[in-house]
């Protein structure tokens, strides 16, 4: 079989209109800590907070946002609650992806009526800078949705957060918007979890890659990408395949105890300034030896950007029908081999690297290799 890509559907008949990725909430920890981290290193800015300062006594979260990006850092002051076994079952990881809609109520409505797991019915909470309803929903593993709606809110994110500023200047280092997340499941559940995207959220089948496409000579995956009806959602869902050695999706799975989301890609207009930064903040990214460059424009063509400067940075690029893309995975974020982030810059393309997919994975198993887990 091969990658199959379907058209998106027409957003007159969207099912479930969502505004975009509202935030993304990490339970980790130490949230002071990794506040900074994506502060100093990643050129988020503190935009709220809240804690035992702010009247909340059983956890502290950092809002931070750069562009249309908005993470969620947040850590529990308590022995036994539902963060602090969540961290310890999982290390760090994403628990929420928050959806932006215009009807927090109608979402939750719509998908349980449709299948959904509720994890928390409609809730309006109320400041002087106005109303936020939010309603969430079980997504895979333990990982939930969260509708937001703020049409009636002008505060600096939430009802019960405080506005707060970097204590520094932060410098924006170029990242725009939350392009895609990714979601590794245990074999044989991708399927089931495309079914709830399509069925329950009215998200399309975007595109199929089957393990011929993600493999390497030792090891193996599968991805479904599903698709929102304006395309500003993308969730593609990793299940491992069979081969020599054991797939990255099976040890993201044991380190992480389960499905949860394997990495966010967020897009910059310069990926080459945006990944220098970054590198020289102390981000690793992964290693794609040398040769990956020597025939690159015979694979893709004509390219705005000076091979020498990709290979500097090991930006590595890809084609589609419809133009180009520039694309770079760091190493992970936290001790556990679980969450990394994507850089992609596109020029016209919509599609995921395919292309690349070789010489990514097999960057990843020579990590796999060092940590003894290939
Ligand atoms: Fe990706």
């Amino acid at each position: 079989m091969e990658t199959v890509t379907n058209k998106l559907p027409n957003q007159v008949e969207d099912l479930l209109p969502l505004k975009g990725t509202d935030h993304i909430e990490f339970y980790v920890g130490n949230a002071k800590q990794s506040a900074l981290y994506y502060q100093y290193c990643f050129g988020f800015e503190l935009v709220a907070y809240r804690g035992p300062e702010t009247g909340c006594r059983d956890r502290v979260s950092y809002v931070l946002q750069q562009d249309k990006i908005r993470f969620v850092l947040t850590s529990s002051l308590l022995t036994d609650s539902e963060i602090s076994k969540h961290v310890a079952l999982h290390g760090d990881g994403v628990k929420v992806l928050a959806l932006w809609v215009d009807d927090a109520t109608a979402s939750y409505n719509l998908t349980v009526e449709r299948g959904a797991v509720s994890v928390k019915a409609p809730e309006t909470t109320e400041d002087e800078f106005g109303t936020i309803t939010t309603a969430s929903i079980q997504t895979y593993g333990e990982t939930i949705h969260t509708f937001v709606e703020r049409k009636n809110y002008k505060g600096a994110f939430m009802p019960g957060f405080e506005a707060r500023k970097s204590n520094e200047r932060i410098q924006s280092i170029g990242l725009k918007y939350v392009d895609h997340c990714v979601g590794n499941v245990e074999l044989g559940d991708m399927d089931r979890w495309v079914k709830f995207y399509q069925d329950v959220l009215g998200f399309k089948l975007l595109i199929t890659f089957d393990d011929k496409d993600i493999s390497t000579k030792y090891t193996a995956l599968m991805s479904k990408v599903v698709s929102n009806g304006n395309g500003y959602v993308k969730f593609p869902i990793n299940e491992p395949a069979k081969g020599i050695k054991k797939s990255q999706i099976e040890e993201y799975i044991d380190f992480y105890k389960g499905a949860g989301v394997q990495h966010i890609a967020i897009a910059t207009d310069n990926i080459i300034e945006t990944v220098g930064t970054l590198r020289k903040n102390g981000v690793d990214f992964l290693y794609v030896p040398d040769n990956y460059y020597s025939d690159l424009l015979d694979r893709v063509g004509n390219i705005d950007e000076e091979i020498e400067d990709l290979k500097k940075h090991n930006i590595l690029v890809d084609r589609d029908d419809e133009g180009y893309l520039l694309q770079i995975f760091t190493k992970p974020v936290q001790d556990r081999p679980t969450v990394f982030f994507e850089i992609i810059q596109r020029k016209g393309a919509k599609s995921f690297g395919k292309g690349n997919f070789k010489a990514l994975f097999e960057a990843i198993e020579r990590e796999q290799a060092i940590r003894g887990t290939l």
